[in-house]
């Protein structure tokens, strides 16, 4: 392929972006998304505070925008995020306990009931666990609603909206450590008890390296029985920006169960790292080397 949408496709995979609403108006922008990508997920547009703004009025102005702009152009799309401990509406901040508990699952249910058959994959919990050594759940309201909090979701999710894949979302997971581990325990549980979990979503907002044993964590997450995902991809620039990308799309490409790529954004300048330059194409709209290396990698093999 010569874009990395249809370079992936060709792969029976997607090559995806974050998408901000508020930039669809931006014709270098859309240039660029247009012609690259086939999948997008909101950058902000889907998380609790956007779209459930006062407890059980909701409003999905923002996210549909970006909805339509992939649905019409034939790009799939992933939904992020139903629960999450950021980026709540202050009421839900206010709440604990069983009534915190009914809304935040009313909230799965209604979000996923509205977009049913539109979303190939839901993050449906994301950041769930702890960082640091100990790799257990990080502390959060939802939390301390009950260590059952992230099932729950999952059945919730599934009961609204049967035909999407149902992935758990985090960051610091990309190789081999405590982390990843207390993650893949919780798989491993769900899939042995039957609670529907369909993927594992690695961020990959990465330095200057990628973890030796990426690709071995990535598959040994599939073989439990999930699809992988890369999902936040970004990498800061330096010396080996180019390289970094590459490798992430090699490993990717290297697992059979990892489905797709997506990018959090599409330029630099879109990027929430500031000044770092993660992404794969400049502010004016041009490819950059690690783009070249993407594609490459895509397409090799
Ligand atoms: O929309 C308001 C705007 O009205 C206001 O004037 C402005 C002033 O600060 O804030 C705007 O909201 C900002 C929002 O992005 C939209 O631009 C928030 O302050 C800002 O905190 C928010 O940041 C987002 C961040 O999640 C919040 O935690 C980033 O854009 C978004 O890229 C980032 O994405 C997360 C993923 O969801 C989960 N994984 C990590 C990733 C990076 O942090």
């Amino acid at each position: 392929g010569t874009t990395l949408g249809t370079s992936a496709a060709e792969k029976g995979r997607y090559f995806g972006a974050a998408v901000a609403a508020g930039k669809l108006g931006d014709s270098t922008y859309t240039t660029v998304l247009n012609r690259e990508f086939n999948s997008v997920v909101a950058e902000n547009e889907m998380k609790w505070a956007s779209t459930e703004p006062q407890r059980n009025s909701f409003n999905y102005s923002s996210a549909d925008r970006i909805v339509n702009h992939a649905t019409s152009r034939g790009m799939l799309v992933r939904g992020h995020t139903l629960l999450w401990h950021a980026q709540q509406p202050t009421w839900a901040q206010n709440l604990s306990g069983s009534d915190l508990r009914s809304a935040a699952i009313n909230h799965v249910t209604r979000v996923a009931t509205y977009y049913r058959g539109k979303i190939h994959s839901w993050d449906v919990v994301n950041e769930a666990f702890a960082d640091g050594g100990g790799g257990g759940r990080r502390d959060s309201n939802l939390q301390r609603t009950g260590n059952d909090w992230i099932e729950a979701a999952f059945r919730a999710a599934d009961a609204a909206d049967p035909g999407a894949r149902l992935c758990y979302n985090d960051y610091n997971t990309d190789g081999v450590n405590a982390k990843s581990t207390g993650i893949y325990n919780m798989v491993r549980d769900f899939k042995s008890r039957g609670v529907p979990i369909d993927c594992v979503g690695f961020q990959s907002h990465l330095g200057g390296s990628v973890p030796g044993d990426y690709q071995a964590n990535l598959q040994r997450f599939a073989d439990l029985g999930v699809d992988v995902q890369i999902t936040e991809l970004d990498v800061a620039q330096g010396s080996n920006q180019a390289n970094v990308y590459g490798t992430v799309t090699r490993a990717c490409m290297a697992v059979s169960r990892c489905t797709g790529i997506t990018t959090w954004g599409v330029r630099d300048c879109d990027s929430w790292r500031g000044g770092e330059n993660p992404l794969l194409f400049d502010c004016s709209g041009n490819k950059k080397a690690a783009y070249t290396n993407v594609l490459n990698a895509l397409n090799a093999g």
